[in-house]
């Protein structure tokens, strides 16, 4: 698959040498790769394939217009969990249709944004937003597409911020408040009950948690069926894993594999949600070495990237491999690789092995395409950086690096502020 890779000692995306993106637009920036995301778009299509079955891309992973344009070009659909991202699902031109709408704590205002949009369907995660639903969908005199998200307590092995599935955790229903639900669904005028949802959680790596959770599922879909529900749709989430490290992970066609016969006995149009595993692998964190910083302890490598533009080391504990842009020869020096963020946890990695490090390298945080610019902040005042997508020997800028203009850009300064100046000035 085309991506990353060394040639002549020179990291390139495809054919463009990232060292020439960082003259060019400068570092931090994200680097994407499009032909990897829509080499692995097709992965996930093929091994969906046998299946009736839609692919919905969760935005919350990465929710670039240029990344979403190209998915939706390919006929992909989207998971939202936002009026926001429904928002930017819809403007970059996902079809209604293959838009689902997840989340524990959707305001009416979201409700009444998806069921005029007329989407596909919105996965439901409690019974007091099953009424805002229908008392919503009354108000707009139609009927609101939904799925219950079960809740089949699962527990993959994954960080427990990470986990979704299982009882404790604040999403979906457990199965026997889903099987109330669904029957009070069933029979409210303004409800059309289409299918069950659930999603595990996130960088899940072996496919038991599937195989465990479409046991418990099934089972609700027959007694539901039993009882004169039909269920036609099937939404299993994302949750696929990526090699951040040294794990293995199914791949989309183990995964889908592994719980195909359990998929086609549901007799349902199957929906799956992947987030990272479309985009992560897809893209790259350039950053530029500062400074080599030795204290008595340690070696620090002070990059240019901080907490700001990745947090999930410092959130989750994770993991991303560091890769020089140009390979070096030389002695290899044991240092922690931190950002400029006034705070002890950020860091890009503790006690790593690099060879000759020194101001001005380049280095690349790989696998950083998914959950990495979409959680970005502006702390610390700084400014979210430039991305930049590669197609083979061309690429261009996704996203301009903010200004500082930008930082500002929404505060006001009103007059009782100004007021409470004067008055202070005046006591004085
Ligand atoms: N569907 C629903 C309802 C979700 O909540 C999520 C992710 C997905 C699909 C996509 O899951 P994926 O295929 O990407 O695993 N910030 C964390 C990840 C949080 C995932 C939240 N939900 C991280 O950086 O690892």
């Amino acid at each position: 698959m085309a991506g990353f890779e060394y040639q002549r000692g020179k990291l390139f995306c495809e054919e463009v040498d990232l060292a020439s993106v960082a003259e060019d637009v400068g570092t931090p920036c994200f680097i994407y790769s499009g032909s990897m995301l829509m080499e692995t778009y097709g992965q996930f299509q093929r091994a969906l394939k046998p299946l009736p079955g839609i692919i919905c891309y969760a935005l919350k992973a990465n929710g670039s217009l240029a990344l979403c344009k190209m998915l939706a070009s390919r006929g992909c659909g989207a998971d939202v969990v936002s009026g926001g991202e429904l928002y930017r699902a819809l403007k970059v031109g996902f079809p209604p249709e293959r838009i689902v709408f997840s989340g524990v704590g959707k305001t009416e205002q979201e409700i009444r944004l998806a069921i005029n949009a007329n989407i596909r369907q919105l996965n439901v995660e409690s019974l007091p937003e099953l009424d805002l639903v229908a008392v919503t969908a009354r108000k707009l005199e139609t009927r609101a597409r939904i799925a219950l998200r079960v809740n089949p307590d699962v527990r993959p092995d994954t960080h427990p911020y990470l986990t979704t599935g299982a009882e404790e955790t604040k999403f979906g229903l457990n199965l026997k408040d889903s099987l109330s639900a669904c029957r009070k669904a069933a029979a409210w005028p303004n409800i059309q009950l289409t299918g069950l949802h659930f999603h595990l959680g996130s960088q899940i790596t072996s496919t038991e948690p599937y195989v465990e959770a479409l046991q418990k599922v099934l089972a609700l879909i027959d007694e539901l069926r039993g009882l004169g529900i039909t269920i036609s749709e099937l939404d299993i989430g994302g949750g696929l894993g990526i090699a951040y490290h040294d794990e293995t992970v199914p791949t989309p066609q183990q995964w889908l594999d592994a719980i195909r016969d359990d998929l086609k006995r549901s007799g349902c149009t199957v929906i799956i949600e992947p987030g990272r595993a479309l985009v992560g692998p897809a893209g790259v964190l350039l950053t530029r070495t500062l400074y080599l910083k030795k204290t008595l302890r340690k070696n620090f490598l002070v990059v240019d990237a901080g907490m700001n533009d990745l947090v999930r080391l410092s959130l989750y504990g994770a993991f991303h491999h560091i890769s020089p842009v140009w390979q070096k020869t030389g002695k290899r020096l044991r240092v922690d690789i931190v950002g400029p963020v006034c705070e002890s946890a950020d860091f890009l990695a503790h006690q790593r092995d690099m060879i000759h490090p020194e101001a001005g390298d380049l280095l690349a945080v790989m696998n950083a395409g998914a959950y990495v610019a979409s959680m970005a902040s502006n702390y610390n005042g700084r400014r979210r950086v430039a991305e930049v997508l590669v197609c083979g020997q061309r690429y261009a800028l996704i996203r301009r690096r903010e200004t500082f203009e930008d930082l500002v850009a929404h505060e006001l300064i009103p007059g009782l502020v100004l007021e409470a100046c004067a008055d202070g000035r005046e006591a004085d």
